[in-house]
């Protein structure tokens, strides 16, 4: 019998991000392009009488209300058992950040359960979507998709080779709810770039340049105005030719690199002017 699995549970930047409209419950109609990148956290799941979670290092989450937890509730309302289970999750993803570290440490939690529990009859990415708008992605395994709607539509798009990213770090944490609610009409616009890059996916053509040209997300101005230091950062990379674009709600930016060694290159340039810059990989 399988006592314990561990996952790793990747981060995800948003390469293009479209919000198409508000809907009655508060939520919005989005379209976005989600890839996995190399830096994770480590999910471990094991069998147990009750449920806890230990989450190193803290994050600050009020107790049982993590996402980890909130997982496990779930697929125990969904499987009809009792929420027992002992998670240990090691945090690598920075929290609050825009790269989705809680909702893919929820879709770990929910994919391990399934196969302790030995239910493969479970519709995972339904009771994911309950958890978070963010972890149908996560459950569904893919490393690039287009998400759609409040985030329950996924389809997996082809994995492109291995590509190159940086991610800067600004020290800000910002609630997604906050950003949300200071989007305004006249941010949208990022339609047809979320297109252009799905559509490079889908038939194989993908490019840096490409990426860079399409890296737009409407969640851009309503972050910058409840977070300067996004447009700070953004200004003092831009003087040096980098541009940095934002992923899911922020505060975290990125830019893609040519290769490796171009990634190497920006992530230094960008350390010299004080940011937290680091190279990572991305899909392949
Ligand atoms: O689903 P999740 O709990 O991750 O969403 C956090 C908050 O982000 C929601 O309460 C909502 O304010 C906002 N949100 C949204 N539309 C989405 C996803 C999130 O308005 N598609």
């Amino acid at each position: 019998m399988t006592r314990a699995l561990t996952l790793l549970a990747p981060a995800k930047i948003n390469l293009a991000l479209a919000v198409t409209g508000k809907r009655a419950d508060g939520y919005h109609e989005l379209r976005s392009v989600f890839a996995t990148i190399d830096l994770a956290d480590r999910v471990r799941v094991a069998p147990s009488r009750s449920l806890e979670v230990r989450i190193a290092p803290d994050v600050g989450a009020p107790r049982g209300d993590d996402l980890a937890s909130r997982a496990v509730r779930a697929m125990a309302a969904a499987a009809g058992r009792d929420a027992a289970a002992f998670v240990q999750i090691r945090k690598r993803v920075p929290v609050a950040a825009g790269l989705g570290g809680g909702s893919s440490d929820a879709g770990a939690v929910i994919r391990a359960l399934a196969t302790l529990w030995r239910r493969d009859d479970l519709d995972l990415m339904a009771i994911g979507a309950t958890v978070g708008s963010d972890v149908p992605f996560f459950v569904s395994g893919a490393r690039v998709a287009l998400v759609s709607g409040r985030g329950e539509g996924v389809d997996p798009l082809p994995d492109p080779a291995e590509m190159h990213v940086v991610i800067v770090r600004p020290r800000e944490r910002l609630a997604t709810t906050d950003v949300f609610a200071a989007l305004r009409t006249d941010d949208r616009g990022a339609s047809a770039s979320v297109d252009a890059v799905r559509n490079a996916f889908a038939r194989r053509s993908v490019t840096p340049p490409l990426l860079r040209d399409n890296a737009r997300n409407d969640l851009l101005a309503p972050a910058e105005r409840l977070c300067p230091a996004i447009a700070q950062a953004r200004s003092d990379a831009a003087q040096h030719g980098i541009e940095l674009s934002l992923s899911g709600s922020g505060p975290t930016l990125f830019t893609v690199a040519d290769d490796r060694r171009d990634a190497l290159k920006i992530a230094r340039a960008l350390r010299r002017i004080g940011l937290a810059a680091h190279a990572h990989t991305m899909a392949g």
